[in-house]
């Protein structure tokens, strides 16, 4: 087994922002770790992206920040990529690598009307991954899959403090809003739980809106363990494009206990 820096470091990896919905987990279980967050702006929306394209920037990236700090565990806190990438990853690094998939177990577990809405990318819906999970786990159950990139942005546009045009997002799930059976939805894009509070007043029938963070986190602690050292370090974030938002984006990400911002420039 190797080592472990004491406090380790974790890198998060998503598209974007939406990630911190995984993050903010992490950290609350395990506040003194030293963290490291990298968005790829540079190549945002995942959500349509060929998926070739995703496995290479998502292992070249980590591999260009695991050459500035050691990296003690990465956590894609992306469901586009997770559905694609961890094998991949796997392969490159030897530190633990945690995943965020779509929580379609504990779906088919806690419904009551065994009709359940997975809403995720316009990507994650497609992926034979997703298949599978549905196969292991939810056959007794009618999955019903909605992909969207629209709420993607919004979600970012929300999270930046823009306003976001609530008919626009009820327009993303329209189709869902006649299925009065439809009692849990899967949050499968980790930008969603931001719009959590959006979506349930979209769609008032459902009960259930899963959200697999809270158990990443303890898979996370369950790895690592209690670091020792009760000393904040200095946690980063990297994006990979300069851009005018970077100065809401550091706002954004200083009330996340983030300090600084730096570009990674990626071919
Ligand atoms: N947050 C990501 C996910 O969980 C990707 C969003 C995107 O860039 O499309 O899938």
């Amino acid at each position: 087994m190797t080592t472990l820096s004491d406090p380790p470091t974790i890198l998060f990896f998503d598209s974007g922002i939406g990630g911190l919905s995984v993050y903010r987990e992490v950290k609350t279980l395990l506040p003194y770790c030293h963290y490291l967050y990298c968005l790829d702006n540079a190549f945002f929306p995942y959500s349509e992206k060929e998926e070739q394209a995703i496995i290479e920037r998502c292992v070249s990236i980590c591999q260009k920040i695991s050459q500035q700090h050691p990296i003690d565990l990465i956590v894609i806190a992306c469901n586009t990529a997770s559905t694609v990438v961890l094998p991949a990853l796997r392969e490159n690094f030897s530190c633990s690598v945690v995943g965020t998939v779509p929580a379609v177990k504990p779906a088919a577990q806690q419904t009551e009307t065994g009709i359940i809405g997975l809403l995720a990318t316009k990507g994650t819906v497609k992926r034979p991954y997703v298949d599978k999970l549905i196969q292991d786990y939810a056959m007794h159950c009618t999955v019903e899959k909605l992909g969207s990139t629209e709420l993607v942005k919004m979600a970012e546009e929300k999270l930046q403090g823009n306003p976001i045009d609530p008919i626009k997002l009820l327009f993303e799930v329209k189709e869902w809003q006649r299925n009065l059976s439809l009692d849990t939805v899967i949050l499968g894009c980790t930008h969603f739980p931001f719009l959590k509070a959006e979506l349930k007043a979209c769609l008032p029938q459902v009960k259930y809106f899963l959200d697999p963070s809270k158990a990443i986190a303890k898979r996370v602690k369950d790895l690592l363990g209690e670091p020792t050292q009760k000393t904040v370090k200095q946690n980063l974030v990297y994006c990979t494009k300069e851009s005018k938002e970077q100065p809401s984006l550091l706002k954004v990400f200083k009330q996340f206990g983030f300090s600084s911002l730096r570009t990674l420039i990626i071919r």
